[in-house]
Formats: structure tokens, sequence, C-alpha cells
């Protein structure tokens, strides 16, 4: 089937097999390798991206489900190879150790913050339930959220 969608502001069209996931789509053919693959269970949120400024889990999502949709990949959340206030933020907490959660983390948050831009630790939490760490660094995945939070509530 032919697909056409936006992914990090570029058009995109393809031809892919009905079965093709949209992880497998993203990493596969457009070579967006930021978008991991961490269970095979729907569970780990490690394949998070943002479908129609929406956190979806790419891993349960058929490629040509995005037809006509606008996805934004770990790639596309900041600027001429600067982190974004969320990304640094993570940097500055120690909010990754060995970083295979980060994009999916990166990317449910920003969908959290854009829904609640002033959330509380608790709301940080229930908001990252979808995403699990298994180097299990959450307090500073929290504290990064909330400082960026914070910081664009300025
Ligand atoms: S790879 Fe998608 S939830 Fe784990
Ligand atoms: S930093 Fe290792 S899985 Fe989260």
């Amino acid at each position: 089937m032919r697909i056409s969608l936006t992914v990090n502001g570029m058009r995109e069209g393809e031809d892919v097999e009905p079965r093709l996931l949209l992880v497998h789509f993203l990493r596969e053919r457009l070579g967006l390798t930021g978008t991991n693959v961490g269970c095979d269970t729907t569970s780990c949120g490690a394949c998070t991206v943002l479908l129609d400024g929406e956190s979806v889990k790419s891993c349960t999502v058929l490629a040509v489900q995005a037809d006509g949709t606008e996805v934004t990949t770990i790639e596309g959340v900041s600027g001429d190879g600067e982190l974004n206030p969320l990304q640094a933020a993570l940097q500055r907490h120690h909010g990754l150790q060995c970083g295979y959660c980060t994009p999916g983390m990166v990317m449910a948050a920003t969908s959290l913050l854009r829904e609640n831009p002033d959330p509380t630790e608790d709301e940080v939490r229930l908001g990252l339930e979808g995403n699990l760490c298994r180097c299990t660094g959450y307090q500073g995945i929290v504290d990064a959220v909330l400082e960026a939070a914070r910081g664009s509530a300025r």
C-alpha cells in the first residue's frame, strides 16, 4: 500500500506492506533509529513517538495507520543539534543511564507537558507510567520533567 505522511517536517511517501509496524517503518525505511524497540508486549514505551501531537507506542501502530498524519520522533524534537530544554534538564538531572528508554521518555514527557504544562510530581509519574526504565532512573527523569515544566512556565 502507498502511504504518505510527514515525519519530522519532511514529506515521505513509501510503499509498505500492510503488516509493517510504524516503528519498523521509522527505523528501517527512514533510518530514524532513535526510536527503540524494547519489548514485544507493548509495555516498555521505548518506541514512543508523537502522532499528530499525541504520544503513541509506535510498535502498536501499523505504518498504514499513520497515512496522512504528522509524526515526530526523537530526531525531530530539537533543532541545530542543540538539546531542547527537556533534554537539557534530563542531562542535568542524570535522567538517563544506558539511555535506551530516553527517546521514548522524551516523547512521552513532551506530550505530557503539552497537555499539562504545570504538572505535579504525581502527575508526571502517572503520565510516564507507560514508559519503563530498566536502569530504574526514575527520580532523575521526574525531576527533569518538573524542571522543564517550571522553565516553560516562566
Ligand atoms: S517496543 Fe513498543 S512498548 Fe516496548
Ligand atoms: S536509562 Fe537505561 S533503560 Fe532507562
